[in-house]
């Protein structure tokens, strides 16, 4: 595992960027697994740029979401969908045909996560996967537990999670937050050829410390990334 820091979050979201742009760069049909939350809004940002500078074509790209929270519609303010669609895809010359988020909506929630892992395998897997952290060290939203499904699944969120998410996206508002989530799970995330993480400020520092321990643990499920042969922590 790698890590590189950067004096400031516009300096790592630049660095993440440049990372995806060469992935396109070198496999202009490359599947990108890509997360939500506020981290990545600055790379997405430069992403944009790019594209409308013309440094980089996304008309072959696939993409693959790690997580939708279950109940939002995806026209919802703070749907993952939409986030995503409002980030980057609506920006960029991405088919959106070729854009997939887990279904938080399906009338059988367990049959669309095992369709969403189905598609992903036949797309011939994840070529750069970047992650953001949670201050409990989730990914996706594979929260500290004893045991996980290792595939796309339905997830009950940490209590830390809807605190943090509440205090970020829903003005506060716990009951707001949607308390169970459908998520890619460590070992589809595990399948990528190359893992990109980026952290941000210091709420996040517990859970790099964990990763530093390099003490593989279901407590912090970030750890589990020592086990995957490319992986870059891009931390400011
Ligand atoms: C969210 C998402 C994660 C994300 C994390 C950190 O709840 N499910 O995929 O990486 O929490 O969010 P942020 O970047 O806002 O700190």
């Amino acid at each position: 595992m790698k890590k590189n820091n950067y004096k400031d979050y516009a300096a790592m979201s630049r660095a993440a960027a440049d990372i995806v742009v060469a992935t396109v760069k070198a496999k202009p049909n490359a599947v990108l697994g890509l997360p939500t939350g506020s981290t990545p809004i600055g790379m997405y940002a430069e992403l944009v740029k790019d594209y409308k500078a013309g440094k980089v074509d996304f008309s072959e790209v696939t993409t693959f979401n790690l997580d939708e929270y279950i109940g939002l519609d995806t026209k919802h303010e703070q749907s993952y969908r939409r986030f995503m669609q409002e980030q980057l895809f609506d920006h960029i010359n991405i088919k959106p045909s070729n854009t997939h988020i887990p279904s938080g909506t399906a009338k059988d929630l367990n049959k669309a996560a095992k369709e969403f892992e189905d598609l992903l395998k036949k797309s011939g897997g994840v070529d750069l996967f970047v992650l953001g952290i949670g201050t409990n060290g989730h990914i996706g939203f594979n929260e500290p537990a004893a045991s996980m499904p290792a595939y796309t699944h339905v997830v009950g969120l940490a209590e830390e999670t809807i605190k943090v998410n509440a205090d970020k996206f829903f003005a506060g508002d716990m009951k707001a937050v949607p308390k169970t989530a459908v998520s890619m799970g460590l070992a589809t995330i595990m399948k990528a050829n190359k893992i990109i993480l980026l952290s941000n400020g210091e709420s996040k520092n517990d859970a790099i410390a964990k990763i530093d321990s390099q003490v593989l643990t279901l407590d912090c499920p970030a750890t589990v990334l020592h086990m995957h042969r490319d992986v870059t922590l891009l931390i400011s």
